[in-house]
């Protein structure tokens, strides 16, 4: 039997998320100008309302522009709000952009430059009473510009002093000033720098257990950065979710190690992105594994009208929905259930030594040494293919 063609629509309940700057973006890359005119903002608010969205997020410079004065930052924020109440879109997420102004030309938090560290911190502060002011419950921390092109001039361990010094700052002043708002911090390996700090899932996870508030922060993976370095993006969700990490997710698509293609989700590597989806919908004990936004981080192609942009908007959505459906087939495929049994896959949950059972116990088992055939347990084939088959099948609709 074939998959019938799916009616899924994106509702709020399905906590999809988008930025301002996605749809936002004119398309001007580092060889051409802008395709697109600018969009206001609370128009972004109204089209991802009616496309099916839930939330919207931010940098600061997206909805304030970079210099405004008070009278303008405030009446903005008033013609937003209002535009948030009007559709019931919430604001999950919101952060800072510490790099376009040639100010960060070096980094924020790490600049070799004090003052501009010291710049950088009040930028935030400011940002987050306005994070707190509408309800957001997590600020994002992506260092874009916390790196360097020369391993002269940039001392890496000082550097990661002061990156340290700046988020215990920044989590003090959440904690002092009663903020529900949990850190995330966004892993990239270059892009803008040639070399960026805290380049992979790991490398920030391991940054996270040295800092002063670790338990209010986390990471914001994103799909085409761990990609780039030619990464396995579900294997570095299931370590962040592992170590009750992943606080927040940027969904989008990229196709190999190259520059950051932030292409629609699924339109990269669309068997990452099925195995994704079920590994966040289908926790271990029945319900999803991440309840947080499902929030993309994509740019709608250069090539694309406005037209373009809402149907690249509706089309990562969709995609996530279809994946869902797809996934929830696989697990429901008698043939799959049976294959996982004979790949053993729930067998690894099971301890490898029993209760109460030492190390002396296990030297003195016969069976898990002396009397073990290793010959013929390695002679076992796996079924590690047949189970992939069976994903794609379903991902292809012919199951
Ligand atoms: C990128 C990044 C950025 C960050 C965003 C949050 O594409 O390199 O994803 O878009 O997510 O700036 O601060
Ligand atoms: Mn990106
Ligand atoms: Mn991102």
């Amino acid at each position: 039997m074939t998959a019938s063609p799916s009616s899924a629509r994106p509702s709020k309940e399905d906590k999809f998320s988008f930025g301002l700057w996605t749809v936002g973006w004119q398309a001007r890359d580092p060889f051409g100008d802008a395709t697109r005119p600018a969009l206001d903002p609370v128009e972004s608010v109204h089209r991802l309302a009616e496309l099916g969205a839930y939330g919207l997020t931010f940098h600061d410079d997206d909805l304030i522009p970079f210099g405004s004065d008070d009278a303008a930052r405030d009446k903005q924020i008033a013609r937003f709000s209002e535009a948030l109440a009007e559709t019931g879109l919430v604001v999950p997420m919101v952060t800072t952009n510490l790099f376009t102004h040639p100010v960060f030309k070096d980094g924020a938090f790490t600049s070799n430059d004090r003052d501009i560290r010291r710049y950088a911190l009040r930028k935030v502060m400011r940002n987050l009473d306005l994070a707190a002011q509408l309800g957001a419950e997590t600020y994002v921390f992506w260092g874009g510009r916390e790196g360097a092109e020369s391993d002269a001039a940039k001392d890496i361990r000082a550097a990661l002093d002061r990156y340290r010094e700046g988020i215990d700052l920044l989590a003090q002043y959440v904690v002092d000033r009663g903020y529900g708002i949990r850190f995330a911090i966004e892993p990239k390996p270059n892009e803008p720098r040639g070399d960026i700090l805290l380049p992979t899932v790991g490398h920030a996870l391991a940054f996270i257990s040295e800092l002063e508030h670790s338990e209010m922060v986390g990471v914001n993976p994103e799909v085409g950065h761990e990609q780039m370095a030619g990464l396995n993006f579900a294997a570095g969700i299931a370590q962040a979710l592992w170590q009750g990490k992943l606080f927040h997710i940027d969904l989008n698509g990229q196709r190999g190690i190259k520059f950051d293609q932030d292409l629609v989700f699924g339109h990269g590597d669309l068997l990452n992105a099925f195995f994704l989806v079920d590994l966040l919908e289908n926790g271990p004990d029945g319900g999803p594994a991440y309840t947080g936004p499902r929030h993309f981080d994509y740019k709608p192609a250069r090539t694309e009208d406005i037209t373009g942009v809402w149907a690249s908007a509706a089309a990562n959505m969709r995609t996530y929905l279809l994946l869902k459906e797809r996934a929830a087939a696989f697990r429901a495929d008698p043939d799959v259930q049976a294959a996982l049994t004979a790949s053993r896959v729930g067998e690894l949950s099971k301890p490898t030594l029993a209760e109460g059972e030492s190390y002396a116990d296990l030297l003195a088992d016969r069976s898990a040494y002396e009397e073990f055939d290793a010959d013929a347990a390695g002679a076992r084939g796996l079924g590690a293919v047949h189970l992939t088959q069976l994903a794609v099948e379903h991902l292809l609709g012919a199951r």
